[in-house]
């Protein structure tokens, strides 16, 4: 079209510069008590604009369609919701992973969580017959398991996650990605309040029963926080992570415990245990390992190893039970 309407919305007129757009944002966002204002702004407009956020250097111009979406994201944004929601997008390792309500963000420092255990599966030891077996238990979006996959190609892995609405969003990953991630819905046997326990779900021990004995690294990031941080934690966090995916009783313990004791009747002897934990757990949950429950005496080698800041972030230690199975399984009361 041509002629005077043309002209007065032509985009030269009306386009916003981006180094404008995304000066107002990080303001806006700093004024919110986002952490890294700039970071997200720029993250927001990578993805309204649909480039890298390394080619935004290449970008001057914005359309007032794509300056009004961004201004709109930019306001949720100030309000909390998490970036991740946003973009509806977590960088994990090598993978995008689909996140939104309903399930946990996966976090940078379990990248390292998931390093460990790709390491020891790739390790001539992993393998006592055939393919390594590796079980995810919390497994959330799949990021942790899809990782595994992802890496590890040879490994036969299983991601069991108990709550439904994380269970939609670790399906959705596996098909987005295709790699081959068996899901199953099981409980690792973290107790419930009576106000949060929705249907009964059936524990690892039944569903994984064909896996008893056979796995060689089971890798869990459960939750691990203690009840009294609820006022602590930030906006994005305490409003729209899961509570379940969160909250570990009063000490905090209550999901590391469970995962204990469900490992513990998966792994073969001399298998391995990779664990997320608090950074205030670098010595409980090592002492966890080493003392209480029915499976005292059967971890050894335990470690407790520290995330990049140096902050205690996750156990690894080996299976070695000196008698029989004990009769209980796993995911059974601990
Ligand atoms: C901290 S999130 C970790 C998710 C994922 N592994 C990651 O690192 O991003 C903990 C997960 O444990 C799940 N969960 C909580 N209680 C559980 C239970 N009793 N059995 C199995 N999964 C459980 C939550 O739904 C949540 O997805």
């Amino acid at each position: 079209m041509t002629g005077p309407a043309a002209s007065t919305t032509r985009a030269d007129h009306a386009d916003a510069t981006l180094a404008v757009e995304l000066a107002a944002a990080t303001a806006r966002l700093a004024a919110a008590g986002v952490a890294s204002p700039r970071g997200d702004a720029e993250q927001l407009a990578a993805h309204v604009l649909g480039v890298s956020r390394g080619r935004l250097v290449l970008v001057t111009r914005v359309e007032p369609a794509a300056a009004g979406e961004l201004r709109a994201l930019v306001e949720r944004r100030a309000s909390r919701v998490p970036l991740q929601h946003l973009t509806g997008l977590a960088g994990f390792r090598h993978l995008d992973i689909a996140v939104g309500p309903g399930v946990f963000i996966p976090r940078p420092e379990t990248e390292w969580v998931a390093e460990w255990a790709i390491a020891a599966l790739r390790s001539p030891d992993a393998v006592v017959a055939g393919r390594p077996i590796c079980v995810d238990l919390c497994a959330g979006s799949g990021a942790i398991a899809l990782s595994v996959a992802d890496e590890v190609p040879n490994a036969e892995v299983h991601a069991a996650e108990l709550e439904p609405a994380a269970l939609g969003w670790l399906r959705r990953n596996v098909e987005r990605t295709g790699l081959p991630v068996r899901v199953h819905q099981a409980d690792v046997g973290i107790p419930r309040s009576p106000t949060d326990a929705g249907r009964p779900v059936a524990p690892v021990g039944t569903v994984l029963t064909d896996l008893a004995g056979r796995v060689d690294v089971v890798i869990s990031n459960p939750p691990y926080l203690p009840d009294h941080e609820r006022p602590r934690v930030e906006p994005e966090v305490g409003r729209h992570d899961p509570p379940a995916a969160l909250w570990g009783g009063p000490d905090g313990l209550d999901g590391p415990r469970a995962v204990v004791a469900a490992a513990g009747g998966l792994l073969r002897p001399g298998g391995l245990l990779v664990m997320e934990h608090a950074d205030g757990h670098g010595q409980t949950v090592p002492a966890l390992l080493a003392g209480e429950g029915w499976w005292a005496g059967s971890w050894s080698e335990i470690v407790d190893h520290p995330d990049l800041a140096g902050r205690d972030r996750f156990v690894t230690a080996r299976w070695n039970p000196p008698g029989p199975r004990p009769p209980r399984g796993a995911g059974e009361d601990v």
